[in-house]
């Protein structure tokens, strides 16, 4: 019986490995000797999966006379059949393997090992060679393995082979579409949380010219594919070099990662015990801590990369400091230096010229960042200049200010500072994380500075974009990922699956832009949102963060939309329990809408406070002390939960007293409403179905709350009446009576005053 089989922790290049072997071995049966990762349970779980593989304890090991051994050539990687070799002296062994040579490998009469990306590629070949038919569900799981072990044809590793197997493949109908959905998945949240550890523990280090980012880190629990996560990792970073010292439990380990060709990471792990390849390798670590273990990986490298560059001429690593050049692939296609020119008051442009001049004079990178850069490519007007630098962004801001003789002031606690100019404009300035690490002596100091890191952190695609303000390169768009596409989608997208979980803001913003941009939630961030809502994350925000993100959704132009948004994903829910959505309220909060751009046109002072006006509209259905309790629950000052509490009562009387059906006097109407507060006569035009209620507060607010007497107090000391309560009676039945076009010139009021002073 021929048994194919391949190492322990099989991946894709292995099962794919196994089927284009069964190809090659008709008849021959497949066994994984161990586990396999979640990806490819996945796979075999779907419909494009049809192959038969044998458990390893169903294998009669005495009938397996022929073992064919694929992505791997040692015996002690094959788990239970490496029984086979010890206890089978005629057991005749063919290898295919791509993994560099080994003291300890296995002999195979038939022997195709060579570097090729993917073990798969040299299969492919010989069933190439000899023309055997393969199925397009053959050739997709097939070219799988090349993508896998290849990183989609990206790493050093990738040989021509690699892609000349592929192109056959994809002849032979393999799906590329079908390929990258099992291996590029979605992250779990767990998977999530290790990607921001290791983003959060990552140092960067700067050895011989070369770029390092090493990361510690300490974890309570396994988590299987560690591997995907590390790689997704370097590809959102676009790291070339990088070592994961993470210890689970008692067990600790190497994870190492070259792209880069002067260090074979194999050769590393090799030195605490463990192997791979050049690009991927790994070891357990025993008898050392973590940290040991990073001074000797430091010392390694440090030797490592003195050879290189004795060997190698120039890395393509550029001056101390520089990131975002340093990778020609970086997306840098777009110059915005002619938009900022056309689009933004002269003035603004000029004031990014010197921030501009500022960064190269002190030297520090600078970027424009956030909202600005969104709005300048959406073409909506934003004076807000958010600035990021790479450094010390504090010290920044002070030198900035010196030059435009403005001020400045700075924020230790956040590392953040603000610069007002002499002509009004305010510009804030954010330092990018900046640390600083000191290695073993005979290793340079190394500066870690991550625009990157600093835009991973924020909150959505089209907010993480920056422009880069030092000069050759002043304008260039920066886009780490893909907000100018989702931008140009309309599409609101997080950065990451624990946005929300980490900033429960987030989830009132992304209503917030979706309402104002008219833009789409991608599917995975709707359903993160819904499961940060499922898990009461909003009750983690305090009142006043809270309330905070209402009022800027109030203040928006359609607010009524961004309600009913709420209502659908339950959020409304966390202002208080009781309140439900239904049509009333939706027709209330649209109403609210036009009686606002009603009020807006007449220009008058004071402004209303548009949030207070909304919150009477959710809070409506509410007993007095749920209302209470809503703006308990907001920490709404005294005089607005006031408001909140009583506004019903009030309107009611109103309403009742002005849709009685015989029309109110002027002065009936203005008596009746002058006392209130603006936000709640406007939120009763809103609410009232009687057209009289609305005229009689369109008439007051329009025009009995601006009339104004001739007459003062003076004259009426003039005529005699001495100061006191009188003094007012007296001054208010005039303006009654002037309101109702009793009186109106100045002759006919004094006259009014004459007789009630007698
Ligand atoms: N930001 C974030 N998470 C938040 C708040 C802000 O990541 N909870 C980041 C975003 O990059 C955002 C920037 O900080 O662009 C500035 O925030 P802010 O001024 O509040 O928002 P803008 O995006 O400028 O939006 P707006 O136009 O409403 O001011």
């Amino acid at each position: 019986m021929k048994l194919i089989t391949t190492h322990l922790n099989a991946d894709f290049d292995s099962l794919a490995s196994m089927i284009a072997a069964s190809k090659l071995y008709p008849g021959a049966i497949m066994a994984f000797p161990g586990s396999w990762g979640d990806s490819i349970r996945r796979f075999m779980a779907s419909p494009y999966y049809s192959w038969k593989l044998t458990k390893p304890q169903e294998v009669d090991l005495n009938q397996v006379t022929h073992l064919i051994m694929v992505d791997t050539k040692l015996a002690s990687r094959i788990g239970p059949f490496s029984q086979l070799i010890a206890s089978n002296p005629a057991l005749k062994i063919d290898i295919y393997d791509h993994h560099p040579p080994q003291p300890d490998d296995l002999k195979g009469e038939i022997e195709e090992v060579r570097p090729a990306g993917a073990t798969v590629t040299i299969l492919t070949r010989l069933i190439k060679e000899r023309a055997i038919p393969l199925t397009a569900n053959e050739a997709t799981a097939m070219i799988m393995g090349i993508c896998e072990d290849t990183g989609f044809f990206s790493f050093p590793t990738t040989s021509s082979e690699d892609l000349e197997a592929a192109a056959y493949l994809l002849r032979c109908g393999a799906d590329l579409n079908i390929a990258s959905h099992f291996l590029k998945e979605e992250l779990t949240l767990e998977q999530f949380e290790f990607l921001n550890d290791l983003l959060r523990s990552s140092e960067r280090y700067r050895i011989r010219g070369a770029e390092v980012f090493i990361a510690i880190l300490y974890k309570d629990k396994y988590m299987s594919e560690l591997g995907t996560v590390v790689q997704r990792f370097m590809d959102m970073l676009k790291i070339d070099i990088f070592f994961a010292l993470v210890k689970i439990g008692t067990h600790s380990s190497l994870i190492a990662r070259s792209r880069f060709k002067g260090v074979d990471v194999g050769a590393v792990a090799g030195e605490f015990g463990g192997g791979g390849h050049p690009s991927a390798a790994s070891a357990s670590l025993r008898g050392m801590s973590l940290l040991e273990a990073r001074e000797k990986l430091l010392s390694l490298l440090s030797e490592e990369l003195s050879q290189m560059e004795e060997e190698v001429s120039a890395p393509s690593f550029s001056a101390e400091g520089e990131i975002i050049t340093r990778n020609p692939t970086l997306p840098l296609f777009q110059n915005l230096t002619s938009p900022m020119r056309e689009q933004l008051p002269a003035e603004l442009f000029a004031i990014i010229e010197t921030i501009s001049q500022t960064a190269d004079v002190v030297p520090i990178n600078a970027f424009l960042v956030g909202g600005f850069v969104r709005d300048l490519l959406l073409k909506i007007e934003n004076v807000d200049l958010d600035v990021v630098v790479e450094g010390d962004g504090i010290q920044f801001a002070k030198t900035l200010a010196q030059k435009v003789e403005g001020s400045s002031k700075g924020f230790p606690q956040f590392h953040t500072a603000v610069v007002m100019f002499p002509q009004g404009f305010k510009v804030d300035i954010a330092s990018a994380r900046t640390e600083f690490y000191e290695v073993p002596a005979a290793l340079p100091v190394v500066q870690e500075s991550s625009l990157r890191a600093d835009l991973y952190r924020r909150d959505f695609t089209f907010n993480a974009l920056a422009v880069r303000l030092n000069k050759p390169h002043f304008g260039e768009l920066i886009d780490y990922f893909g907000g100018r596409r989702d931008l140009d989608e309309g599409i609101i997208r997080v950065l990451h699956n624990l946005s929300f979980i980490e900033d429960p803001t987030r989830l009132l913003r992304a209503i917030r832009f979706q309402q104002r941009f008219q833009f789409q939630m991608e599917g995975n961030t709707r359903k993160l949102l819904r499961e940060a809502v499922e898990k009461g994350i909003l009750n983690l925000l305090s009142g006043t963060r809270l309330m905070n993100e209402l009022r800027l959704i109030f203040e928006e132009e359609h607010p009524a939309v961004a309600i009913q948004t709420m209502a659908e994903f339950d959020i409304i829910k966390f202002i208080h329990p009781h309140i439900t959505y239904d049509k009333t309220m939706g027709r209330i909060s649209d109403n609210i809408e036009k009686v606002i751009s009603w009020y807006n046109l007449l220009y008058r002072e004071p402004e209303p406070k548009l949030w207070l006006i909304y919150l009477m509209g959710l809070f409506e259905g509410l007993s007095t002390s749920e209302r209470q309790e809503g703006a308990e629950r907001l920490n709404l000052p005294p005089k607005e939960s006031k408001t909140l509490t009583a506004y019903p009562e009030e309107m009611t009387v109103i309403i009742t007293k002005l849709s009685r059906g015989k029309e109110a006097k002027p002065s009936q109407i203005y008596s009746l409403l002058h006392r209130c507060r603006l936000e709640v006569l406007l939120y009763t035009m809103a609410k009232a179905e009687h057209e009289a209620v609305k005229q009689a507060i369109s008439l007051c607010l329009r025009h009995l709350s601006q009339v104004k007497l001739h007459i003062s107090g003076d004259d009426l000391l003039k005529l005699g009446c001495s100061p006191g309560p009188l003094f007012n009676k007296i001054l208010r039945k005039i303006l009654l009576a002037k309101l109702d076009g009793r009186v109106s010139t100045r002759e006919e009021e004094v006259e009014m005053a004459k007789k009630m002073i007698k």
